[in-house]
């Protein structure tokens, strides 16, 4: 009997390592001789460092340099066009290239010390001066300076489909409402980290925290003008993420300039305050506006996004595709305007533009199924596309109709009452609200290698990352079912620059393009062993093709006769004892650019409102999730769970609030930027629904690191609305907005 790893729930294989501290993270790493680095950064958001004065941090016996823009080495920043492989269109933010200040809490030294009290002590005796000059930081003051940015890191759908104002002012019931999303940073466990080792032959080694090992190692190459091999970046393990590490961060550039001119290894951690000074969610205000018929059908959705970015870099997100993916609409335009503002650029968030399109267009839609009393399900059934309108392409497949259905019998939605404040229970305001979403099932191409030892055991590797997503068991899982042998048997190595090609970590498609090319691997070993099974004397296998063959508890079998059989290691043994190799890149199929492919979530929530207080408890989440075929049930509970939590973060909680008089988030730390905690998560329940997809990608597997948070926000405001009637357009909902 073939075992199915793969669809069946599986314990993390790198759990026990996690638990036991075993597994080490990128400031973990136990490195002889070590410098330690502190940031000091800029106390003004906009101008120029007039005099820098590090003499007194100097001074201190044990404090080894400060690096500035003063004595940046010139071998340093010589491509001044290089990006990285997230950078969105522009010019990227280079440390200490000179001495202007483009955003609050830029980075302008480095104090490297023997020891981290003192590199910490030192770095603030250094002293700057500067020469502010007026910064804007402001988005609903400075909309009138919105700009089409030539060239869109995410292109929003440029044409309109149909004559969407026409269809809106001749529509019976109209909607014309602005929502406002918040700025919002990472907080990832794990604070950014980079140790830089420098080596006597002049190469690097680095541990640093990232979600693509060859992007930092691209991007330390090209800054410092250094061959590529001479680099090795090493991540095996990350303390989440979910975008903050798609891009090089600035404690890496730091780590390995300081390495580089001490000649020693240096470590950089960035504080918790420090995490606060790149990349975030951009605040984004989107204004909609809707018509229907009287029976509720749609007849013009207007979309237009307003966001934030940085005066350097071009950063936009999928946030107005939605209205295409998701609703059958004739006519409907979008647009995405950005705003350039003394910040730093924003930076991808798990779903970025998912969670905060989908958050006000599916509270528009709440709005429009009130307007036209209809249940909001009802609603949405009736709008329901099969095509992408987007791309006028069918869906390769789309269950999302199931998702309603499961998901509405497991909440017990019939049993809901339309009408607002129509559920009290005591004090107790009780609301259910519903949304849908979808996030795109992306596959990238992507390389593996596979070593099949003489006993049997399988090595496979590719350098992608394990944000805490479950890399490791997934791929263990697809490699040992393809070579048909024990999951014991199987070891993945990911997290290092010198293994296969392999995209960042991001866009919910590791599974789909990291396995698809894992599987193709074991594939390739396939072929390898049936002919080194034909090389045997008399071997039944002479006339096999690979078709003919089937790979079971670690034997090659005859497909059409299963009693002759071979041992893999038997077959091995043929090979004078020699391992296995085989390497593979694996590239989307062609076929599937006549697709578009999504996975898709209904989410149903129940709040609680306490009516004198105005606070709000998340009581019941029913997820229900279309995403083709799920490898993992576990991890991929674990991963709709975890977006879950993070929607009711997005609705009730997170917020950079930004001082404009000073320009700077003021927020900066977990005391004041409120995340969810244990005492506000209740019942989640996590439904997969069965999706079967021959097009998106060998596995079938559409991906599930985005799709469980996008739709959680809005049905949380949704559930709001119905259990207070008070519709709240600006996130987050916090007490003082219901009261
Ligand atoms: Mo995700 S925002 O691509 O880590």
């Amino acid at each position: 009997m073939k075992e199915h790893y793969t669809g069946t729930a599986t314990n993390r294989v790198d759990g026990r390592a996690k638990v036991t501290g075993e597994a080490k993270y990128a400031a973990e790493f136990e490195v002889p001789d070590l410098l330690y680095g502190v940031v000091v950064n800029s106390a003004i958001s906009k101008g120029k460092i007039t005099r820098i004065d590090t003499s007194a941090a100097l001074a201190l016996p044990g404090v080894h340099q400060v690096f500035t823009h003063e004595n940046r080495p010139g071998y340093t920043w010589l491509d001044s066009h290089y990006q990285d492989e997230d950078s969105p269109p522009g010019s990227p933010f280079r440390p200490l290239y000179n001495n202007e200040i483009k955003f609050s809490m830029q980075p302008i030294a480095l104090v490297v010390a023997d020891t981290f009290e003192l590199a910490r002590y030192a770095a603030l005796l250094v002293h700057a001066e500067y020469e502010s000059q007026p910064h804007e930081t402001d988005l609903e003051a400075n909309l009138p300076k919105a700009y089409k940015p030539k060239k869109y890191k995410s292109p929003p759908p440029s044409d309109p489909r149909g004559d969407a104002p026409g269809a809106f002012a001749a529509a019976e019931v109209k909607l014309e409402e602005a929502y406002a999303h918040p700025a919002h940073h990472h907080n990832p466990m794990e604070m950014h980290a980079s140790i830089a080792i420098w080596q006597e032959s002049g190469k690097l080694t680095i541990y640093d925290k990232i979600q693509g090992v060859q992007n930092s190692q691209k991007y330390i190459s090209n800054a410092f003008g250094v061959p590529q091999e001479d680099v090795q970046v090493i991540s095996p393990f990350v303390g989440g993420a979910f975008g903050s590490g798609l891009r090089p961060q600035y404690q890496l550039f730091l780590a390995v300039l300081a390495a580089k001119e001490l000649k020693r290894a240096v470590k950089v951690v960035l504080t918790r305050q420090q995490m606060f000074s790149f990349g975030h969610r951009p605040f984004t205000i989107q204004r909609l506006a809707i018509g229907a018929s009287a029976d509720g059908k749609l007849e013009s959705i207007s979309h237009n996004a307003f966001a934030e970015t940085s005066r350097f870099e071009d950063y936009n997100e999928d946030v107005v595709i939605w209205p295409g993916v998701l609703y059958n609409c004739e006519n409907v335009e979008v647009s995405h305007q950005l705003v350039g503002l003394d910040v730093y650029t924003p930076l991808d968030m798990r779903a970025p533009g998912g969670t905060t399109g989908t958050f006000a267009l599916e509270i528009a839609m709440d709005e429009m199924a009130y307007k036209l009393n209809m249940d909001p399900v009802e609603f949405r059934l009736k709008n329901y596309t099969d095509k992408d309108l987007n791309k006028d392409k069918p869906h390769s497949s789309k269950e999302l109709k199931e998702c309603y259905r499961q998901g509405a019998e497991r909440f017990g939605w019939a049993k809901r009452k339309m009408e607002p404040r129509s559920m009290k229970e005591g004090h107790q305001l009780i609301g259910w609200g519903m949304a849908h979403g979808a996030w795109e099932a992306q596959q990238q191409e992507a390389a593996a290698k596979a070593v099949l030892s003489p006993t049997g055991k399988l090595t496979v590797s590719s350098a992608t990352a394990d944000i805490g997503t479950g890399t490791y068991t997934v791929m263990s899982q697809i490699a040992a079912e393809t070579m048909g042998i024990a999951l014991e048997d199987v070891t993945f190595e990911l997290g290092d620059s010198t293994q296969p090609k392999s995209p960042l970590e991001g866009g919910s498609w590791t599974v789909s393009s990291v396995g698809s090319a894992v599987k193709l691997v074991c594939e390739k070993l396939q072929e390898q062993l049936l002919k080194l099974a034909q090389k045997m004397e008399n071997s039944p296998f002479s006339d096999a093709k690979i078709e003919d063959v089937s790979f079971e508890n670690g034997q090659m079998f005859l497909t059409q006769a299963p009693a002759t059989s071979i041992s893999l290691q038997a077959i091995l043994a043929q090979d004078e004892g020699q391992p296995l190799e085989a390497e593979a890149s694996q590239k989307p199929d062609k076929k599937q650019k006549n697709y578009s492919s999504y996975s898709h979530s209904a989410t149903f929530v129940e709040v609680k409102v306490d009516e004198d207080l105005g606070t709000v408890k998340v009581t019941r989440i029913v997820s229900a999730v279309a995403a083709g075929r799920i490898i993992n049930p576990k991890t991929g509970r674990s991963q709709i769970l975890g977006g879950a939590v993070w929607g009711i973060g997005v609705a009730l909680e997170e917020h950079t609030v930004l001082d404009h008089t000073i320009g700077r988030f003021m927020t900066h730390d977990l005391d004041k930027y409120h995340l969810p905690v244990n005492a506000d998560v209740h019942e989640t329940d996590v439904i997969f629904v069965e999706e079967k997809d021959e097009i998106v990608n060998p596995l079938g597997a559409k991906g599930l690191g985005e799709i469980g948070i996008v739709s959680v926000a809005p049905a949380i405001a949704n559930a709001v609305f119905h259990a207070t009637g008070k519709r709240i357009r600006e996130l987050p909902i916090t007490l003082d907005k219901l009261m």
